[in-house]
């Protein structure tokens, strides 16, 4: 049965109208006014409200096995979590342990991911280099739909990428026509500040940020830049933090490098405060690296945001209770890393960006969902509400009040680190694949609905990157 918007205003990154839109087997088959469709349409009334492409959460982290524990947030509820905040595809990793076959992570993550109740896709992790690993990346970019390969940069003694892991690893993509993106934080300072930290008694969350100061990601970040400079690759760094970061970021995209920064909905609203909690268990849910930053950073990631140098927003949903989190009472290094908000960045987003007068309506959607889409190479099949995509659409209600908290969150997690605030602007209903998925307040979910998206190499930056390399390819001098 085919579903009816009627009377919405279409908010795409380009351009907003008033039009209805309709869909049918998934996807949307036509937008105007005055439709001809069938008679037994199911009809959703959107006047007054806004008809957005479904969000695109490009970096979360559903059931990770990490540091000695899971991710309590699995892909099930992870995902259905993801629509009742408005988003209809997340892109999750697959974090293979050095020495294992990327394929064999892979293949695991794609079994977990099968419960999946929206569409999702996956970034694998290079964590180690061999010949397998090379030849992995190739059948997983040309067989399985995958364009972007991870890096981190830090996690020492786990699943760090050490320079010649980066290098290999960045060649190798531009190869493929592939994505290389990283996590940029200097593994070996932050292994070194923590043993000092401890050693001075210093045993609380409160050390956390301390053991990972701005210039740890501002000096790894530089590195992975230069290095897919010498390289001649484009690069995406996830999660940028810090002005340290930002700034090398803005300074290679004015050198013409292409330079991509995601940034996160909780960098850009909380500051290191919170790792001086007096609750223990407070300080510690906020433990996630980067950690959230000094006072002045927040405004630089909202000015990078509106000003281009940073295109996307993901949250690096990745959940820990507090049992969980107790792991770590009297050693902060073991403290598992991470925190939620895949329900929780839209909102977040439209009330400190559009209420603010910080982004149009037009701009949210680039940031929220169509700049991620085209970066990762499935638009206009995602990110964009048009004749042909896919049924993914968020109707928007910008009047709409919400009080976020764990109480009453749909994220598999017993905190909420926007707990307590009440935005203005919210989800009314969301579609996934053409069908009403969330709306009053109430999922209808369904188990293993969601689809593997396959995310082709190639795209259109690597026609400008491979004939910029062509042209500046090393000559010999004629003797
Ligand atoms: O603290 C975090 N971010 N945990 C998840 C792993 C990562 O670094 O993205
Ligand atoms: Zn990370
Ligand atoms: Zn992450
Ligand atoms: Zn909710």
């Amino acid at each position: 049965m085919g579903l009816l918007i009627k009377g919405g205003k279409i908010v795409n990154a380009d351009a907003s109208v008033i039009a209805d839109v309709y869909c049918e087997d998934g996807v949307i088959k036509q937008i105007g006014t005055d439709l001809d469709v069938p008679s037994d349409a199911e009809v959703v009334d959107a006047a007054g409200k806004l008809v957005m492409p479904g969000g695109i959460d490009p970096h979360t982290h559903m059931q990770l096995p990490f540091m000695g524990t899971v991710a309590s947030e699995d892909f099930y509820t992870g995902t259905a979590a993801a629509l009742a905040g408005g988003t209809t595809m997340i892109i999750d990793f697959v974090i293979p342990d050095p020495q294992q076959p990327l394929m064999e992570a892979y293949e695991t993550w794609m079994g977990w991911a099968s419960r999946s109740v929206a569409d999702y896709s996956f970034h694998v992790a290079v964590t180690w280099w061999d010949d397998s690993v090379y030849e992995d990346m190739g059948k997983l970019v040309n067989e399985h739909g995958v364009n972007s390969f991870k890096h981190f940069m830090a996690y020492k003694n786990a699943i760090m990428a050490e320079d010649e892991t980066l290098v290999n690893s960045f060649n190798r993509c531009l190869e493929l026509g592939a994505m290389p993106t990283v996590h940029a934080e200097n593994g070996e300072l932050v292994y070194h500040l923590q043993k000092k930290l401890l050693a001075a008694g210093l045993t609380g969350p409160e050390a956390h940020p301390l053991s990972r100061p701005t210039e740890v990601e501002g000096e790894a970040a530089n590195r992975a830049i230069r290095i897919a400079q010498s390289l001649g690759v484009p690069l995406y760094l996830v999660h940028v933090s810090c002005q340290e970061a930002v700034d090398e970021i803005a300074r290679a995209r004015h050198e013409g490098q292409r330079v991509y920064g995601e940034v996160l909905a909780g960098h850009l609203e909380l500051d290191d405060s919170v790792y001086r909690n007096e609750d223990w268990g407070a300080a510690a849910a906020h433990v996630m690296s980067p950690p959230f930053r000094p006072k002045k950073h927040q405004a630089v990631l909202w000015s990078a945001l509106q000003g281009g140098t940073l295109q996307t927003t993901a949250t690096d949903h990745c959940c820990f209770c507090a049992e969980q989190k107790a792991a770590g009472k009297d050693d902060f290094t073991k403290i598992p890393n991470g925190t939620a908000g895949v329900e929780d960045r839209l909102m977040i987003l439209w009330d400190s960006g559009v209420n603010q007068g910080r982004l149009t309506e037009n701009e949210f959607v680039s940031v929220a969902s169509t700049n991620a889409a085209k970066i990762f190479n499935i638009y206009p099949r995602k990110g964009c509400v048009a004749v042909g995509s896919d049924a993914d659409l968020v109707i928007w209600d910008a009047n709409k009040e919400h009080l976020i908290s764990a109480k009453t969150h749909h994220q598999n997690i017993d905190f909420n680190i926007f707990e307590g605030r009440t935005v203005k602007g919210a989800p009314d209903t969301t579609i996934s694949q053409g069908k009403v998925v969330y709306a009053n307040g109430e999922l209808n979910v369904v188990e293993g609905a969601g689809n593997y998206v396959q995310r082709p190499a190639f795209p259109t930056i690597f026609d400008a990157v491979q004939k910029y390399n062509e042209l500046h390819q090393p000559k010999g001098v004629e003797r």
